[in-house]
């Protein structure tokens, strides 16, 4: 029988909730360990299945992985092939991130061309333009792509776009390369930053991550170290969604609130009232009816386009009409369908969908479109005392760690069934 999340809700959480640490962040940190000589240690590392796919497709190019007590080994080797499987790339396109890092250090790689997702057409244009400009030469044939280089060489970069993935191939890549490179309108997110701490650690000479220019003198090798990755800002921006649709007075552990300030600040407007302390968040609910709020998703320091479906599913239950405008993906609204489903009055027009709240929505068995989908039908589903089913599980086992383990222990009526 089909996995499935069963809630019944319509009662407020209390107490403490521990976030894990970045998927965003250690996916990229895992590949570019591949840049260092040795061994690197991620510690803290949370259960998802991206991690096993990417510790897979790392096994697979002949490194040693090891995992013990939640820490992520890799002892990096000659690897015994340049390639990357299509099954791992069809499971998980930031596998495509291994481009960069093998061909500045190994001269040569080999990665199916991801293709799209439920979100939107994902293109890798920015990632082959920036690196041909470091010299490689790149091949598009029978859907892989094939690239070879002698020693990459810096070079000036414009991105047309503040791609996440492509910063952080390029910001990888160049690490290695001859001379200086600089990365003009780079994408900003915190994940950008901590690959950088991570890159640097290992001897990497980056600068102005975190910025729109990003500068990177090349060094010959680099050496295996240890890493904490970040907290998970989303993870937590979705247990933040989850403690508003439920009135709740919830604490979030491990969250860098400067990471969330347009998550913050969006529930604030609503009616929410979050108070922020050093390493955790404090979610209560406001004294009057929640309003709905307009939110149109940009690149960081934007609203962020991973909590727009979570951010929708408030605005569902919430007073007055609310207009969330995607920017960032042309495909993003697959959970628009199964909320109606649960009772919410949303259209779509274009990129905006219009949310008219009600005052409660209805139980329904719908399933996780992607991942965050899956994270917003779980709060539309703790919102409402009606019963709903959750299914396509292996959107939300992702990107979330043990989450209905962590919303039991808040008091949720949660469990997996089949
Ligand atoms: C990262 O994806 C995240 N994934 C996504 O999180 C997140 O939604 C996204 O950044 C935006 O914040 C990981 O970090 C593993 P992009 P990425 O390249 O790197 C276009 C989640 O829920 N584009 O910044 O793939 C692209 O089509 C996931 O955890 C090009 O046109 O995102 C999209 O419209 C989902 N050409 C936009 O840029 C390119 O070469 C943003 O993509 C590359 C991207």
């Amino acid at each position: 029988m089909e996995e499935k999340i069963v809630v019944t809700g319509g009662k407020p959480l209390q107490g403490k909730i521990k976030v894990s640490n970045a998927k965003n962040a250690v996916l990229p940190i895992l590949i570019a360990s591949l840049l260092g000589d040795g061994e690197s240690k991620i510690l803290d590392v949370p259960h998802l299945t991206d991690v096993d796919t990417t510790c897979s497709v790392l096994q697979h190019l002949g490194q040693e992985v090891a995992r013990q007590n939640g820490h992520i080994m890799i002892r990096t080797v000659e690897p015994t092939s340049f390639e990357a499987p299509y099954q791992y790339v069809r499971r998980m396109r930031a596998s495509f991130l291994l481009l960069g890092p093998l061909l500045a250090r190994y001269g040569r790689a080999k990665i199916p061309l991801p293709g799209g997702c439920a979100i939107g057409s994902r293109p890798i244009n920015l990632h082959l333009k920036g690196l041909e400009a470091l010299g490689a030469k790149v091949n598009l044939e029978h859907g892989h792509v094939e690239a070879n280089c002698r020693r990459l060489k810096g070079a000036q970069i414009y991105l047309d776009f503040p791609s996440v993935g492509a910063t952080e191939n390029l910001m990888m890549a160049a690490s290695l390369a001859k001379g200086q490179t600089i990365i003009e309108n780079a994408a900003e997110e915190p994940e950008i930053v901590d690959l950088a701490n991570y890159l640097n650690a290992m001897g990497a000479r980056v600068k102005g991550a975190g910025t729109p220019i990003i500068k990177i003198e090349g060094v010959k090798e680099l050496l295996g170290t240890t890493h904490t990755p970040i907290p998970d800002r989303i993870e937590a921006g979705s247990y933040m969604v989850a403690a508003a649709a439920t009135k709740s007075d919830l604490t979030i552990e491990n969250v860098i609130a400067e990471h969330l300030k347009p998550v913050i600040s969006k529930l604030k407007e609503m009616g929410v009232q979050v108070d922020e302390h050093e390493s955790s968040l404090r979610i209560r609910p406001g004294e009057e009816e929640l309003k709905a709020v307009d939110i149109k998703t940009l690149p960081y320091p934007g609203f962020p386009t991973d909590m727009q479906a979570q951010m929708m599913a408030l605005n569902c239950i919430c007073k007055g009409t609310g207009v969330v405008t995607e920017t960032v993906f042309e495909n993003r609204f697959m959970h628009v369908d199964e909320l109606k489903r649960m009772g919410a009055k949303i259209k779509v027009e274009s990129r905006s969908a219009i949310i008219e709240g009600v005052k409660n929505l209805s139980g329904a068995p719908v399933k996780a479109t992607d991942l965050r989908a899956g994270a917003a039908l779980i709060i539309a589903a703790l919102s409402t005392e009606a019963s709903t089913e959750i299914g396509a599980l292996e959107h939300i086992d992702r990107g979330y760690d043990n989450i209905v383990g962590k919303l039991q222990e808040v008091g949720a009526s949660i469990e997996r069934i089949g």
